[in-house]
């Protein structure tokens, strides 16, 4: 069925590039997707186990062109019934968000159409207003991906405060990097939840909360790693499902106890999730938890917790409401922090 523009709707088409996804979609009013088109490299960098930034920027070149068109396409709309374009412009790979910030630019240009620059964390918020057209702000959310791990409070559609964050390394890179440990392709994530099903969480591991209140990875990894050669010098061999699920379960856990600590003391009543580890099953089990307590629970759609173009489109709309314009001076910002964000000392 064709969605028929109404005169105060806003479309934007949305970009994204800034890791291994070139992806671009069609939303109505932040909320509505019209198309959502992802071109995935994975298969391009699992040989050599991880994204090779050169050969991501190249697939994007090659790529990103014929993405839009299918997104318009599938969207069945024209670049006439677009008001806005929405880019990531960070944080990611340098090389790679050059591709969708010159294009979107590109594009903006020449259809004089306003140009968004839409912080990529701040996109992967967004996917909930996708999956919930009613969740508004306030709302505390869990933000766990492979270079972000934090928990937000999301104050207003363009406020964000941060709580807390990762001293190190993100939940996300964690799982690829025991991934590798255990021998699985990359990535990581999505093979450890698949094992993890069929283990047991026997191994037990230290929090990944630190003294004062923020999370910290790099040990749990060292501690994994530890486990394993530690067997192997015995001779013995571990179950590599019960090693994922015991590891699963300390990663996930502290990022579950210190959101139940914020949400028992600051009477929160609503959380959400985002990022690629909000595919996680572990994850999404502990966090339906909180419904018990009657607090309300929003998991995105599982492929929108990956990286996807509609919610760097349902960013870009609240921008746009805003009143937040971009111009041809916009450069890719590979380390950009979410607003809000305070460094650690
Ligand atoms: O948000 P995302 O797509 O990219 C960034 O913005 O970083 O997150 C990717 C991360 C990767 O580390 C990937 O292994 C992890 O999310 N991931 C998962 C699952 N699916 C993706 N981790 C655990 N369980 C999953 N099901
Ligand atoms: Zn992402």
């Amino acid at each position: 069925m064709l969605y028929m523009k109404k005169a105060d709707d806003i479309y934007i088409l949305g970009i994204e590039s800034s890791c291994d996804e070139t992806a671009a979609a069609v939303v109505a009013n932040g909320r509505h997707i019209l198309s959502d088109v992802i071109s995935s490299q994975i298969e391009i960098h699992r040989i050599y186990g991880g994204v090779v930034p050169e050969i991501a920027s190249r697939n994007h070149v090659e790529m990103i062109d014929q993405v839009t068109s299918r997104a318009l396409d599938s969207a069945g709309v024209t670049m006439a019934d677009i008001d806005a374009v929405a880019v990531t412009y960070g944080a990611g790979l340098v090389g790679a968000l050059l591709v969708g910030v010159s294009y979107a630019k590109a594009v903006a240009q020449a259809m004089r159409l306003p140009l968004l620059a839409v912080n990529h964390i701040e996109g992967h918020i967004c996917a909930n207003y996708l999956t919930y057209p009613d969740l508004e702000p306030p709302y505390t959310c869990l933000l766990t991906s492979g270079g972000h791990t934090a928990i937000v409070d999301v104050e207003g559609y363009n406020r964000y405060e941060v709580i807390c964050s990762t001293v190190d390394d993100a939940v996300g890179e964690a799982f690829d990097k025991v991934a590798r440990v255990l021998g699985l392709p990359y990535p990581g994530g999505p093979q450890i939840d698949k094992i993890a099903q069929s283990g047991k969480p026997i191994f037990k591991f230290a929090s990944v909360v630190t003294s004062n209140g923020n999370f910290s990875y790099s040990g749990l990894k060292t501690a994994v790693i530890n486990l394993m050669h530690t067997a192997q010098q015995r001779g013995e061999e571990l179950a590599a499902a019960d090693v994922a699920a015991s590891f699963t379960a300390a990663a996930i856990d502290g990022l579950v106890d210190r959101l139940r600590e914020e949400v028992n003391r600051r009477h929160i009543r609503t959380v959400a999730v985002a990022g690629g580890v909000g595919a996680n099953t572990y994850l999404r089990m502990r966090l339906k938890e909180f419904e018990n307590q009657g607090i309300r629970v929003c998991l995105p759609a599982l492929s929108l917790c990956g990286d996807n173009a509609a919610m760097i489109a349902s960013r870009g709309y609240y921008m746009y409401l805003n009143g937040d314009r971009a111009d041809l001076m916009l450069n890719a910002c590979p380390t950009l922090k979410l607003r809000g964000e305070k460094p650690h000392h």
